[in-house]
């Protein structure tokens, strides 16, 4: 990886002060605070930030299912420290370059019977903390099947929380914002009922948690370098307000089998003054390890289209025939019965194809372009798809041959339908297809029953099973986006071929009911922590039913909303998501999307407040052109943006898309204003926000 190290470390132990004192471990300027203590052979914890409470006093342990427990008859062998200081750059990202500064701790902690040994590293920055569990090899130590990991997050009182109900089946939930105290009255009600879902308790939530203490102290849970391990959720003692970790089971009950070396995940408790803090934190990514793929080259951001939001809307179909359980062979579907409404033709994609070329996107998705969607998800069936044949009305070569010659890539698609052995026993194949024929990313996706039956999309297995097909998929060069995938933690930063996952409620929920406008005001604070989301927005045609009768759903947002997501949600990867046919009737705010960058040197998040706004600023990587993008809840809000992060002295055009006087994301979705004007570094901007509306702002220097 390209990376610039400056880094120091310094590696000290202490000898331990008197039995039972706390372990103090201060951030580099000393605003976060660990304090860790063994009393009575328990391992404990508590976090401040600037001298206030965030953790309260919290139990650390993990119960093993065939061994004595690793939760008490603990004593404090060592304390060792050290420091660290680098920065890096990442092959894509917010900004150019990421620092990355903490103070540790690795403490040694000992049982007498049996002797073994495990080790808790902390990590703590300006910006929050990270710890995990190390176990090393050791007589006593060497399967470690966990029944149970009980790392408790004691809560400094009935605090505020932006959640979704834990779910071992689905991550796409709107967010709640409630008092810890009501998440148990508001849970049935918040949970999902479709057939995959796999609710896990009345006051379970998933993680990234946000959280806003009474203090005003902003403070995020998640775990950072989930690599062969369970997802960790969190479970709400709501008497005492303490959140102990929920690992996903296997079909067994068991949660993780590990072979001594091993680790946990970081547990991590990103902190700050201000919401913006907590957007611009780098402490997920700085958790995980430094790149490991040696030639990062073929890694490149990408702005695509699709045929993508037919098929979710109900106009037209991923699949080709009504037939079902038909042979999975090119012979079988030659001879089944077209029933007319199959999306990925090859007319239709070429129609896709036309539209990226004049408009400067990179790819272009094709969703439904091989055969088994007839029989794709929750069925009792296993080896749905082959990833490697088309259906017979999507000619594969001409596609390519006309692709190519107009400068556009394909995308490719491999929707499992949650059939992992299956995709794994195609994987090495359908590399190999995409290689022979140019394809150079995949988005994936996991809908429905995980098959082996039992395991569920988020356990150990799985996890596994998402971070193969990354390295498979980097061995060959490939990028690679997985839908319903398990949330990410930040491994793009080891794996930057990972550019992107859906794994929460992206745009498609717009055409399943809608989703409201708060919605995406959160997902910044929670979700993305982890990585990027390919949250595919770009939606301009609000009314589904204008196009497609039977789907009642609305869009609920403005043109200028959806304008401003392109810098809102940072992602590498980003969807316009319409029909080319809807763009057309509205070019000149088209023009922000395909002006837009998608990657950075700089980011800005100048403004924000989960549930109500967020406001970020954004300069293209390699040039000094700016974007600015503001998004708002249902409310609406009158919006103010100084400009003194443009370079000083220098002018520039600005392009300001904005929701008309009467827009409105229930009544005029479709209402926007365009202002070209001059402007410096010293201006200010005001501009009105429609209600479920927002604003985007093009920045070009002038010569
Ligand atoms: C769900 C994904 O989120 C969506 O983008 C995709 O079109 C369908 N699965 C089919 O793979
Ligand atoms: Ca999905």
């Amino acid at each position: 990886m390209k990376s610039i190290y400056i880094l120091f470390a310094v590696l000290f132990s202490t000898p331990l002060a008197f039995f039972g004192a706390p372990e103090i471990v201060k951030s580099p300027n000393g605003n976060v605070e660990v304090n860790f203590s063994v009393e009575n052979g328990v391992p404990f914890y508590s976090v401040n930030f600037k001298g206030k409470p965030a953790v309260l006093k919290s139990r650390l342990g993990l119960e093993l299912a065939k061994l004595p427990s690793l939760m008490d008859g603990f004593s404090l062998d060592k304390s060792e420290r050290s420091s660290f200081y680098e920065t890096w750059k990442p092959v894509w990202g917010e900004t150019a370059e990421i620092q990355n500064h903490y103070n540790e701790a690795l403490f040694t902690l000992s049982q007498k019977s049996p002797a073994r040994k495990m080790l808790l590293r902390f990590r703590v920055y300006d910006d929050g903390v990270g710890f995990r569990y190390e176990f090393p090899k050791q007589p006593a130590l060497n399967f470690i099947t966990v029944k149970d990991e009980h790392t408790q997050f004691a809560m400094p009182g009935d605090i505020t929380a932006f959640w979704i109900p834990a779910d071992n089946g689905t991550q796409e939930y709107e967010y709640v914002k409630s008092k810890l105290s009501e998440i148990r009255k508001i849970m049935p009600a918040a949970t999902n009922k479709t057939d995959w879902a796999s609710p896990v308790g009345p006051t379970s939530v998933q993680t990234s948690l946000q959280l806003i203490t009474n203090d005003g102290i902003y403070m995020n849970i998640h775990e950072a370098a989930l690599v062969d391990y369970s997802c960790m959720h969190l479970k709400l003692d709501d008497k005492n307000m303490v959140f102990e970790s929920e690992l996903v089971a296997d079909p067994t009950g068991n949660k993780c089998y590990l072979v001594a070396d091993a680790k946990t995940p970081w547990r991590t408790i990103i902190l700050g003054d201000k919401a913006v803090d907590m957007l611009s934190s780098n402490l997920i990514l700085n958790l995980n390890e430094p790149c490991k793929i040696a030639d990062t080259s073929w890694i490149k951001p990408v702005k695509y289209v699709g045929v993508w939001w037919e098929m979710i809307t109900g106009k037209s179909a991923w699949s080709y025939t009504s037939e079902k359980a038909l042979p999975l062979t090119k012979e079988a579907y030659a001879k089944a019965k077209p029933h007319g409404r199959h999306g990925a033709t090859t007319e239709n994609v070429k129609r896709y194809i036309d539209f990226a070329a004049k408009h400067g996107f990179d790819q272009v998705l094709v969703e439904g372009w091989n055969i088994g969607w007839e029989d794709w998800a929750n069925k009792e069936k296993e080896n749905v798809f082959d990833f490697v044949t088309p259906y017979p009305d999507f000619n594969l070569p001409v596609l390519l041959e006309y692709a190519k010659s107009k400068g556009v890539r394909l995308m490719m698609h491999h929707e499992t339908a949650g059939q992992v052995r299956n995709y794994e026993r195609h994987l090495d194949k359908a590399l190999q297809f995409m290689k022979e024929n140019g394809y150079n990313s995949i988005k994936g996706g996991y809908v429905g029953y995980i098959i082996p039956w039992g395991e569920s999309h988020y356990g150990q297995y799985m996890n596994n099973h998402y971070l193969y097909v990354v390295k498979k998929a980097a061995e060959n060069k490939i990028m690679v986006n997985a839908h319903e995938a398990v949330r990410p933690t930040g491994l793009c930063r080891t794996y930057p071929n990972l550019i992107g996952n859906e794994s929460a409620r992206g745009t498609e929920y717009q055409a399943f009911g809608g989703s409201r406008p708060e919605h995406v005001t959160i997902l910044p604070f929670t979700r993305l922590q982890g990585g990027p989301m390919d949250y595919t927005p770009g939606i301009f045609n609000m009314d589904i039913s204008s196009f497609n009768p039977r789907n009642k759903s609305k869009v609920l947002s403005t043109i200028c909303n959806q304008l401003a997501l392109y810098v809102t949600l940072y992602s590498p990867l980003q969807m316009a998501a319409d029909f080319p046919e809807h763009y057309e009737k509205h070019m000149d705010a088209f023009q922000f999307i395909k002006d837009v960058a998608v990657d950075w040197d700089d980011s800005r998040y100048i403004d924000a407040e989960p549930g109500k706004f967020i406001i970020a600023a954004r300069k293209a990587k390699g040039s000094e052109n700016w974007f600015a993008g503001c998004v708002v809840n249902s409310e609406g809000r009158d919006t103010e943006l100084k400009l003194d992060f443009l370079s000083p002295g220098k002018t520039y055009a600005a392009t300001i898309y904005s929701d008309a006087p009467h827009a409105d994301f229930e009544k005029n979705p479709h209402a926007y204003k365009i202002e070209k004007r001059d402007v410096k570094s010293s201006d200010t901007l005001k501009i009105r926000c429609a209600r479920g509306g927002g604003w985007a702002i093009s920045f070009f220097p002038k010569p």
